[in-house]
């Protein structure tokens, strides 16, 4: 059984036409997992982007990505695909300086996760932030969590 199907995922620039993603296809079967290799800005991250929609607006999609046999990712309302988004497909990003607000506590963004994906309470999504980091072997996680 298919998790994922990718067929010919284009990623293009609107204003230049440049095709940052040229025709992507890939398999990644139920249990099994997929390594892509590629020099650095020859869209690893953004394949990864695309599927699971979170492309900036002065790019756009074409070919086709299937979740779980029958879901059409690229096809699919804003909502449903938040609800698969972090629960059942997620990204993990690869510069946390980038990808973390430093704007916002540690804290407050593994909270605001939980509460999204998990349907916690605040309080038990900080509970489970704190049990986590300490999971990963960070030091002192309850003074983690207020650091920005
Ligand atoms: N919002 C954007 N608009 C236009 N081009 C972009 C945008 N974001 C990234 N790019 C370009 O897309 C290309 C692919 O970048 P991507 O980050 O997917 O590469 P990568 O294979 O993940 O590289 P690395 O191995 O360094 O992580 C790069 O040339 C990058 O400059
Ligand atoms: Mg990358």
């Amino acid at each position: 059984m298919n998790l994922l199907e990718v067929k010919n995922l284009k990623v293009i620039d609107k204003e230049d036409k440049k095709e940052i993603v040229k025709g992507v296809s890939f398999k990644v079967e139920k249990n099994m997992c997929l390594g892509i290799v590629g020099e650095s800005g020859s869209g690893k991250s953004m394949t990864a982007k695309a599927i699971v929609g979170l492309i900036s607006s002065n790019l756009k999609i074409e070919g086709y990505a299937v979740f779980d046999e029958n879901i059409d990712l690229f096809n699919i309302k804003k909502d449903k695909l938040r609800k698969i988004r972090g629960q059942r497909i997620c990204m993990i990003l690869q510069d946390a300086m980038s990808a973390f607000d430093p704007l916002y506590t540690v804290g407050y963004q593994m909270i605001e996760t939980l509460v999204e994906n998990k349907n916690l309470s605040k309080k038990e999504a900080k509970k489970v932030s704190i049990k986590t980091l300490e999971k990963m072997n960070i030091n002192d996680p309850q003074e983690v969590v207020k650091k920005y």
